[in-house]
């Protein structure tokens, strides 16, 4: 239909195919009804086409929104589906009526607010995923304020912590990421539409209303970047994938630990798989796939960013190969935080295990240290010396913490400083207890139970007013979406 001036018909199916966005642009389908309704509207309004013309193709745009995106040809040679939508208008019209509905308009703008209008829902979805799985995570943490886990700097045993305090951290991490695809929602929140090709239009077009009608608060100004722009798609992969990150490092660490070596938690069997020869396997492969997918969203982000690298503007057919990129970061980052959600609400930690681990491992080493400058009045320095000293020897003799006493401590001091040093046995016990280490770590944003019950339930409440922020979100744009179909429907009955 659009070579009938210009260009012989396609011959190549295979050329046609190559360059269609046809598959893709299913997902954008319904956006660009309304898209096309919106702008009817307008164009009516501002006596650019006849009521009855409008009103004629407004019926034709309502019946394709109401039978979907199977009432349509699909067909590659169409190009994409702005075409197939404009078939079918002239279908159910005529040419001379349905001709009209690519009056001011192009495809670039067109697909620029498509695209925009099906991320927003994409990526409320998204950060209700990833609030949700930050709910599991301090609803875990809650439940395990007082287990006990070595903390690892260099993946060595570093000093003790809880499991709450080490769920939080994560917690944190993910908020941030939800803030920051809040940010890319934001950024992809403004209407290209009216920007036309790149150049606007000599047609006296109102772009406010039509962005109003599609629940718009705003226009992209400039028309060549309305139409040229796609920082937005790379804020959105760029945030997706670093939210990815994050879940890969969690995945990690539960590969990590449900591996006979750790043996700090137990994957419950419904997210781990068996091996096809043998039989004793338990693979843990939801956290598997999960790590995966970073790898994936990384690969996502590279390549829209080369996609846009060097692009001159304005619309150029390049930005077509650009948008599966994006709806694949959308569905498997998705996706990932559903599954991890799920994970996480089912694992269990191993509290013995745990504590063992921290206890075995001179993890309370710093805390003695500590106890030396405070009790005995050694300089930071030499008490690390001294308990470094101590820890040195307990490994050459193959000596356990537990088997440690305040003799083993005077004779490193002695070696050290050359002299002895007063503390008691029970000052040097409870220096080197986990619990009562980690229970005297009352720092803001500490392991201490009590200080990480607060972090618990101000990340609690930071959620909640998030998870308020998207329902309002999605509400305002199910609001919009139900006024432009009533308009629509009040001028074609
Ligand atoms: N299929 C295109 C896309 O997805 C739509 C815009 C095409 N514009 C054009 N001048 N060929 O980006």
């Amino acid at each position: 239909m659009l070579r009938r001036g210009r260009l012989k018909p396609p011959t190549d199916e295979m050329i046609s195919e190559y360059t269609s966005s046809m598959r893709a642009d299913v997902r954008i389908f319904k956006p660009v009804v309304q898209i096309n309704m919106a702008h009817i509207i307008m164009l009516a309004e501002r006596r650019i086409i006849p009521e009855e013309d409008a009103a004629a193709i407004l019926r034709a745009l309502h019946e394709l929104h109401e039978r979907g995106v199977e009432a349509l040809e699909l067909r590659p040679e169409l190009e994409d589906i702005h075409m197939a939508v404009e078939k079918f208008v002239i279908a159910a019209t005529d040419e001379e009526v349905g001709g009209k509905l690519h009056t001011a308009k192009s495809r670039n703008d067109q697909v620029a607010a498509a695209i925009r209008m099906t991320l927003r829902k994409d990526l409320l979805e998204v950060q209700a995923a990833l609030l949700e799985l930050i709910g599991n995570l301090i609803a875990l943490a809650e439940k395990n304020t007082r287990t006990i886990m070595p903390g690892y700097t260099h993946l060595q045993v570093a000093e003790p912590t809880t499991f709450a305090h080490y769920l939080v951290a994560h917690a944190s991490a993910f908020l941030r990421d939800a803030d920051r695809l809040s940010h890319a929602l934001e950024q992809a929140s403004s209407c290209p539409m009216g920007a036309c090709a790149l150049a606007g239009t000599s047609f006296p077009i109102d772009r406010m209303r039509v962005a109003r009608l599609l629940g718009f608060k705003h226009i992209l100004e400039n028309t060549i970047d309305a139409v040229g722009g796609r920082d937005f798609a790379l804020q959105t992969i760029s945030a997706l994938a670093i939210s990815m990150v994050n879940v890969s490092r969690l995945a990690d660490e539960l590969v990590l630990w449900g591996s006979a070596e750790f043996d700090m938690i137990e994957m419950p069997d419904e997210f781990a798989a068996t091996s096809s020869i043998m039989p004793q396997k338990k693979n843990p492969v939801v956290a598997e796939i999960a790590r995966a997918k970073a790898g994936r969203l990384t690969g996502n982000l590279v390549g829209a960013l080369a996609v846009m690298k060097a692009l001159p503007q304005s619309y150029n057919l390049d930005l077509q190969d650009l948008t599966p990129l994006l709806w694949d970061a959308i569905d498997q980052t998705r996706d990932s935080l559903k599954a991890m959600s799920k994970l996480m609400g089912a694992i269990e930690p191993k509290p013995e295990v745990m504590r063992e681990r921290a206890e075995m491992s001179f993890a309370t080493a710093t805390e003695l240290a500590d106890t030396l400058v405070r009790r005995a009045g050694l300089a930071f320095r030499d008490a690390h010396a001294v308990v470094g000293r101590m820890v040195a020897r307990a490994v050459k003799e193959h000596k356990s913490p537990r088997a440690l006493s305040i003799e083993d401590l005077q004779a490193a001091c002695r070696e050290i400083l050359g002299k002895g040093i007063s503390l008691t046995e029970k000052e040097f016990k409870e220096a080197w207890d986990a619990e009562k280490c980690v229970e005297a770590r009352g720092t803001l944003g500490g392991p201490a139970p009590k200080v990480i019950k607060g972090q618990i339930n101000q990340l609690r409440r930071a959620v909640k007013n998030r998870e308020k922020l998207v329902r309002a979100r999605a509400r305002a744009i199910a609001k919009a979406e139900t006024k432009l179909l009533k308009d629509v429907r009040r001028r074609v009955r």
